[in-house]
């Protein structure tokens, strides 16, 4: 489903002093951002500074301890993460996580069937839907894989997939948790060219990597965290060599 509401707001994605508390960790502290509609934006910071909290807090994997979560200009105090497609917004995990015991193929047919229970009973054989599920698979590089479990696939096919059904989500936003981490250099050939082509296809992302190479390629702007706080925003190349930034990847 793609969002069909008219450009309210510039951004895609704002926050307003959300926190998140495990205990005595403030993983995010009241932290207010904005991510334009739109292009690509990386979050990096430090291992531990809130970056895959952040992620599920705007997905609404988990719930706010405080704060607003504004999608496409839409606030919302609590936000469920079955209810995200419904705003336009969809997510992959640092693990990746899949129906491990169906096909590739099924992986992606039931997420382009799963949101109209009774409809889907027709549409799994309707050719657009298949056609659907095929350009994805061509897409991600998997359509050769789709006969297999996604549980005999390799790491990397893993991650494939699930951005695989990310995009069959045909959403706005997708906000991808370290896509590209424990690729091999051809399957984050093959990812980088995926996201390049949803930027292109005028898709907001927002992306987690601790590579920095890939985090300049790819990023209009760029977003650092530390301590769950935000350490700087704005163009790469200042925010990357201020001084701060430099000083908070020193001390990791
Ligand atoms: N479910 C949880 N229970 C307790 N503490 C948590 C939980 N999730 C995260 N934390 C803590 O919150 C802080 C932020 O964690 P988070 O996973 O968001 O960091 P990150 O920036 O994604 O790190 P990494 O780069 O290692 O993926 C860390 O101190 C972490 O230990
Ligand atoms: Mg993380």
């Amino acid at each position: 489903m793609t969002s069909t509401r008219s450009d309210h707001t510039d951004y895609a994605l704002e926050t307003e002093a959300i926190s998140k508390h495990f205990g005595a960790v403030r993983a995010v502290d009241e932290l207010s951002l904005s991510i334009p509609r739109q292009g690509t934006t990386s979050i990096v910071g430090p291992n531990g500074s809130g970056k895959s909290t952040l992620v599920n807090l705007l997905s609404g994997v988990l719930p706010l301890d405080g704060g607003m979560v504004i999608i496409d200009g839409a606030g919302l105090r609590v936000v469920k993460a079955y209810e995200t497609p419904d705003h336009g917004l969809t997510r992959t995990f640092q693990e990746v996580r899949l129906f491990d015991q169906i096909t590739v193929w099924d992986n992606i047919m039931v997420v382009l069937t799963e949101r109209r229970l009774f409809p889907a009973l027709f549409e799994r054989t309707r050719p657009s839907t298949r056609q659907k599920a095929q350009s994805i698979l061509e897409q991600v590089g998997m359509w050769e894989k789709r006969d297999s479990l996604a549980q005999e696939l390799s790491y990397g096919q893993r991650k494939l997939l699930e951005i695989g059904r990310a995009l069959a989500m045909n959403v706005q936003t997708y906000l991808l948790d370290e896509p590209f981490a424990g690729l091999f250099p051809q399957m984050l050939e093959r990812v980088k060219d995926i996201m390049k082509q949803m930027r292109e296809d005028g898709r907001t992302i927002v992306f987690v990597s601790h590579n920095m190479d890939i985090v300049r390629e790819l990023s209009d702007r760029i977003i650092v965290l530390d301590s769950g706080a935000l350490l700087a925003a704005g163009d790469v190349e200042p925010v990357l060599n201020s001084e701060e930034v430099i000083e908070a990847y020193l001390g990791e």
